[in-house]
């Protein structure tokens, strides 16, 4: 466990608990989002339920709910907001799946290799569409900046990791730059305007923020330690993926600065060709190097920074849930 992370005597609850707690919440959401998926179209209905339907952790929600919570929200807008929420990285799934080709998602084919690309891509823009109809009848202009600037952002992030491929010069601070854009900061306008629901106020939804994107970096950066020493079955999703497209991930960016110089050569020319065949030698290259050992730290690092956001709160079962949250981020690669 992480024991160095716990701020307060109490350990913070495992993720079933975190679940448990959330689950009443968590059903509220789901059903919203079922009611509000629904288009005339057919195609529509088709690829979004079959994505949706697949389920996902529904991580981003689970903390728009908790934050609401931890901050004293007693009303029902927070199910809307974090169906917004779900339907934005539902949306970014979509794409991503097309733009790295990836065949798996959520223990089922994606929908590009069900439904094809031009589907996928066509009924992700329904989606952020539909989840921007959601967040108007929200109405507040604070959560339509906050959500505006964060898809925005969000859409940079990717297009950055683009200029990217296959660049066997990519570094540790432009992978940052990315994964700060494409992930981090949409854990942040979750947790962020979970508060501002609950009129939080400003220095509360601030450290809310900081929580969420401390979290968000650290989720990524598991994830891309997963792509390599992960569980296809238990992911959902095909390990590799990363390599396959040319994409240098933390550990593999860490193993090119440290590795020897032939080491260096050969991993650089595998990012060049997007080598996917030289998965084993790069798995084992980047663990001679202690990279997974490197990047687990630095997503330990991102996870204590998220809990020491949350000392700024006052302490409550959603705020244990909420460091639960930080605990579950490692544990994935520990
Ligand atoms: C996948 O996110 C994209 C990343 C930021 C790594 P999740 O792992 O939260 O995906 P689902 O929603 O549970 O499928
Ligand atoms: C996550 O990036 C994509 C977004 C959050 C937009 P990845 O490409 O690493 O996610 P997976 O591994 O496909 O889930
Ligand atoms: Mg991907
Ligand atoms: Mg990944």
């Amino acid at each position: 466990m992480h024991a160095a992370l716990d701020p307060h005597p109490a350990p913070a609850p495992p993720f079933a608990a975190v679940q448990a707690l959330a689950a009443a919440d968590m059903a509220a959401v789901d059903a919203l989002i079922r009611r509000r998926l629904a288009s005339e179209v057919v195609l529509v209905n088709q690829v979004a339920e079959y994505i949706v339907g697949a389920g996902g952790k529904r991580l981003r929600p689970m903390l728009t709910v908790l934050a609401a919570r931890a901050a004293g929200y007693d009303g029902e807008a927070h199910h809307q907001l974090a169906a917004v929420v779900e339907f934005i990285h539902t949306a970014t799934l979509l794409h991503d799946d097309v733009v790295d080709g990836s065949d798996l998602r959520r223990g089922r084919a994606t929908a590009n290799a069900a439904f094809g690309n031009a589907a996928s891509v066509l009924v992700g823009d329904f989606l952020y569409s539909r989840a921007f109809q959601l967040m108007v009848e929200l109405g507040s202009m604070t959560i339509q900046k906050v959500l505006a600037d964060t898809t925005n952002r969000i859409a940079e992030g990717e297009v950055l990791q683009l200029l990217h491929v296959r660049n066997p010069d990519t570094d540790e601070a432009a992978y940052l730059g990315v994964i700060e854009r494409k992930t981090a900061v949409l854990f942040a306008a979750a947790t962020q305007l979970g508060g501002h629901l609950a009129g939080i106020g400003e220095a509360g939804e601030r450290a809310l923020s900081d929580y969420g994107l401390a979290l968000g970096y650290a989720f990524q950066i598991a994830d891309d330690v997963l792509d390599y020493t992960g569980d296809a079955s238990a992911l959902g999703k095909n390990l590799g993926d990363d390599l396959a497209e040319g994409k240098a991930t933390l550990p593999l960016i860490h193993a090119m600065a440290h590795s020897a110089p032939a080491v260096r050569a050969r991993l650089q020319q595998i990012v060049r060709d997007g080598d996917a065949g030289a998965f084993g030698e790069v798995l084992a290259a980047i663990e001679a190097c202690g990279s997974l050992d490197y990047s687990r730290a630095m997503a330990e690092r991102q996870a204590a920074t998220a809990i020491t956001a949350l000392d700024r709160l006052p302490d409550s079962e959603a705020w244990a849930a909420l460091a639960g949250l930080a605990h579950y981020a490692l544990q994935r690669v520990s």
